[in-house]
């Protein structure tokens, strides 16, 4: 069996890749060092897939530490690589622990990967990339500005890196750009457990709607979109789950080494935050406590994504809409609380 070692396995977007792998036929090893994540997403993947999976907690900015995974598991084909920090206001307040962490973790690993002959790498990036696009929705080839945050800039290093790496080593490398992964795995076993007061949309609904939070704001009217707040293209976890299992199969079967190609992975439908309020009121058949509030620094005004190059080349579908985002965020939040 084809081993893939993925790295941020416990977090949020790991671990439902490492379900999404197994069910299509992969042996996976995690890497996470739990510094923002929780070993009890293991416990998840076993309840869903019926296998135990092997975490090593490992912090990938310690070398020696890396290359004993790579040691102890020759069989690993490919790496997919998650881990790393992600929190964009914080990324302002601590520079450099976003460099540091972001961008040693992935030298380190690539030296590895290259060292012991894993020969297939996907890197997680993001549609923050783009930055604010003048057109929009962007495709693979839209022009990248300058990052907005220093994670921003992490992903933006990152993806030099690999390319960087890819072009003089064996290797075939694939970035996916995520837009925003929402949602939770049908079976409420794993789901998004932001550490913290949450900062993106989606929690902060269903945190609110719970009752952990009083109320949330919508940062925003003003803008000169359908109905004045911002455009995000919101795309279920499951979704960016599978992509990354067609993504290696599509890398396994090409065999192209030396070479990068990126995915934007979104649903291509841009939706507003009033949209995705009136999509979770629905939903769960209550009305959610929220006010319009100021607009937040660094915010862009719209951006959704063309996925056609997935779609064409992937043969990636989209399978969960905006209602089942927003159902699945629901009833993994209402699962937190029944099972404290
Ligand atoms: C979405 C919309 C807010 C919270 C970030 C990263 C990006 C990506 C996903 C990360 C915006 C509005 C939010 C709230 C609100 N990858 N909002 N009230 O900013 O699009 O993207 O997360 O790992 O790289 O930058 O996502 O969920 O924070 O915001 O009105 O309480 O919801 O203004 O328009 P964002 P988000």
């Amino acid at each position: 069996m084809q081993t893939i070692l993925v790295t941020g396995g416990c977090g949020y977007i790991g671990a439902h890749t490492i379900v999404d792998l197994i069910e299509n036929g992969f042996n996976v090893i995690s890497v996470d060092n739990l510094s923002r994540a929780s070993d009890k997403s293991l416990l998840g993947i076993e309840k869903i897939t019926g296998k135990k999976i092997k975490n090593y907690k490992v912090d990938l900015t310690d070398k020696a530490a890396t290359e004993i995974v790579f040691k102890e598991n020759p069989s690993i084909i490919g790496v997919i690589h998650f881990a790393a920090y992600k929190a964009v206001g914080e990324s302002v307040e601590k520079p450099l622990d976003y460099y540091e962490n972001n961008l040693y973790s992935l030298v380190n690993l690539l030296q590895m990967t290259v060292k012991y002959h894993a020969t297939h790498f996907i890197f997680s990036s993001s549609c923050t990339v783009y930055g604010n696009p003048e057109i929009i929705p962007v495709t693979e080839n839209t022009p990248l500005q300058t990052a907005a945050s220093p994670y921003g800039a992490t992903k933006q290093m990152g993806e030099t890196i690999v390319r960087d790496t890819a072009f003089t080593y064996p290797i075939s490398a694939i970035l996916l750009r995520y837009f925003n992964p929402v949602g939770a795995h049908p079976s409420n076993a794993i789901g998004e457990l932001p550490i913290g007061r949450p900062q993106n949309l989606v929690p902060a609904i269903t945190q609110t709607a719970i009752g952990k939070l009083p109320t949330m704001q919508v940062y925003g009217d003003d803008y000169p979109t359908r109905d004045g707040s911002c455009i995000r293209d919101y795309i279920h976890v499951c979704d960016i789950a599978h992509a990354h299992t067609l993504a290696m199969q599509y890398s396994i079967k090409n065999q192209t080494t030396n070479h990068t190609e990126v995915f934007n992975l979104g649903t291509g439908n841009g939706i507003t935050v009033l949209e995705a309020i009136k999509a979770f009121e629905k939903v769960s058949g209550l009305q959610l406590n929220y006010q319009v509030g100021p607009r937040r620094a660094g915010d862009i005004v719209s951006i959704y994504a063309n996925k056609d190059h997935a779609v064409k080349r992937l043969g990636w579908e989209i399978k969960y809409s905006l209602e089942d985002m927003m159902r699945t965020a629901w009833e993994w939040e209402v699962s937190l609380a029944d099972n404290k």
